[in-house]
């Protein structure tokens, strides 16, 4: 029997239990692990310790320890693209030689870092400045992976910028970049080109259009202008000077990205002392993941948590449930760093995948979600495993009451979607009111199933360093379920074919080119919106 049969038959034993029979006094301590400050509580799932001793045969057995090692070590685990996957050497801070090919990536990790500490510094205390004067506004410019971490590390952050204001702009959709401009005055702006190819079409499009408006008002725009990229020549040919060009390899991933120079505008933000407390925290998870037991190692078993419910339980999707609202673009953030990651049908030797993909990743902050989509979280008749997140303390001690509110509500859901209410419980709560066959029916309407599994991530505040371990603890979910799962977590293919159609049909909707040969459907659409003025 294969470990996944096996872990199917563990299921089909326990499909009657319910979870919150399994929650006694001892349970929280024997299931959550900590590193350093933070929690990871995954006691409130149907996983017991048969169930939890088979996911971590299952590490075992895929070899997860020796591909870990392999990663760490520079070897080219992306085998499709023929790249080693070394996003971690950009947070090896106090780490020895990391080879690729058998040269030291790190002097050129420090030299680069050493750079963008420099230039930060310079654009925050004006010593680099705009036409006007010292820059008020940094607008990165990037998709994607070049733009989604720094976003919301931005704003995660928060409480800690102290430099210039940060506007991320992402979309060809012109608003995008309109409503920016609308709101920066280009004499005191800096603008970044973050894009690890630099042809990316949404943002070439988006930086010529900041270009021309930047050389309406200045005199030497090239001056502010950035450029974070992998293809220097290409920096070059946009006009951006080399001393302005922060490069990478092609060993960091676009979504893994973000500790390095995509993260310039991050660092502008919040000074180079809190990105460097960020990669601290990101290296702290990473040494965690290297040295701890799968059983108390919170990648690990967030990944066998993931793997429990959407290839054994057969839950399609996860929502991730920040209680804390400087974490509202994170699930935007996993949605890439996740889907993009394991979004995929075919294993690494190109057989199809034996059992579903990853899941749909969503969410929202609460406690807006409370009042918007956990309606169909509580009652629907799909099982969404819920992720929350919360700290123990925010950034505003004055109004610590309403943190408290707030932590009330986030262990209110988790223990609301366990213990759910049973009819019994909802005749009770309408039994006055109405009686007979309408009471009933009113009852049913108030019960809730419960039996719904939710893990909760909790710290202390949510601090640079914890940003980092936090971001770095869900990197290495994402590893470990690829390896469990048989996928190659670090190619994209499947962004691909959208791009060319799209490259294609560009002449056909600036009407330069006909729409013969097109599907029906497509030329149809492209018929329509021509004639109201495409
Ligand atoms: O289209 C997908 C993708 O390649 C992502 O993987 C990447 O993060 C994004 O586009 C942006 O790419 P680039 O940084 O090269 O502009």
């Amino acid at each position: 029997m294969t470990l996944f049969s096996a872990l199917k038959s563990h299921l089909a034993s326990v499909a009657d239990r319910r979870i919150d029979s399994l929650v006694d006094a001892d349970r929280a301590a024997a299931f959550s692990a900590t590193c350093g400050d933070m929690v990871l509580d995954y006691s409130k799932t149907n996983i017991d310790a048969t169930g939890r001793a088979l996911l971590i045969d299952l590490l075992d057995a895929t070899g997860v320890a020796a591909k870990r090692d392999a990663m760490f070590a520079g070897r080219k685990i992306n085998e499709t693209e023929g790249r080693a996957v070394l996003h971690t050497a950009l947070r090896n801070l106090d780490g020895g030689a990391v080879k690729v090919d058998g040269k030291d990536v790190m002097p050129g990790v420090r030299e680069t870092l050493a750079r963008m500490r420099s230039f930060a510094e310079d654009v925050r205390s004006g010593a680099i400045s705009g036409q006007g004067g010292k820059i008020t506004d940094v607008i990165n410019i990037g998709i994607g992976g070049s733009d989604l971490g720094p976003a919301m590390a931005y704003r995660a952050l928060r409480p800690y910028v102290d430099g210039p204001r940060c506007h991320f702009v992402s979309n060809v959709d012109p608003a995008d970049i309109a409503q920016v401009m609308e709101v920066c005055d280009p004499e005191t702006t800096l603008v970044i080109v973050a894009s690890k190819t630099f042809t990316t079409i949404e943002t070439m499009m988006n930086a010529k259009t900041a270009k021309s408006w930047m050389s309406e008002h200045v005199t030497d725009p090239s001056a502010q202008f950035a450029a974070l990229s992998t293809a220097m020549d290409k920096t070059a040919a946009f006009g951006i000077p080399a001393a302005r060009v922060f490069g990478f390899e092609d060993w960091v991933g676009g979504r893994y990205s973000m500790w390095g120079p995509i993260g310039l505008s991050l660092m502008i933000a919040v000074g180079p002392d809190h990105f460097d407390a960020f990669l601290r925290g990101g290296q702290a998870m990473d040494q965690h993941f290297c040295t701890t037991e799968w059983s108390e190692n919170l990648p690990a078993l967030l990944a066998l948590v993931g793997i429990w419910h959407n290839q054994v339980c057969g839950y399609a999707s996860r929502a991730v449930l920040p209680y804390d609202n400087n974490l509202a673009r994170l699930p935007a953030y996993l949605q890439q760093l996740e889907m993009e990651s394991n979004g995929k049908g075919v294993s690494m030797n190109g057989a199809d995948l034996p059992f579903d993909s990853g899941p749909v990743v969503w969410g929202e902050p609460g406690t807006n979600g409370q009042h918007a989509f956990y309606q169909l979280i509580h009652q629907g008749t799909r099982v969404i495993p819920c992720e929350f997140l919360v700290a123990a303390r925010g950034h505003t001690d004055d109004l610590h009451d309403q943190h408290q509110l707030l932590v009330a509500n986030c262990l209110a859901q988790s223990e609301a979607l366990m213990k759910g209410r049973s009819l019994d419980e909802a005749r009770g709560k309408v039994a006055g009111k109405f009686d007979g066959a309408e009471l009933e029916r009113q009852a049913r309407h108030r019960v809730f199933p419960g039996n719904r599994p939710s893990i909760t991530i909790a710290y202390q505040q949510l601090t640079p360093f914890v940003l980092g371990q936090i971001i770095a603890l869900y990197e290495h979910r994402v590893f470990v379920e690829g390896v469990v799962l048989g996928i190659n977590s670090y190619d994209q293919w499947g962004v691909e074919l959208g791009k060319e159609l799209a490259t294609a049909l560009q002449p056909i909707v600036e009407g330069k080119a006909s729409a013969e040969g097109k599907d029906g459907s497509t030329a149809a659409l492209v018929g329509y919106l021509q004639s109201k003025g495409l």
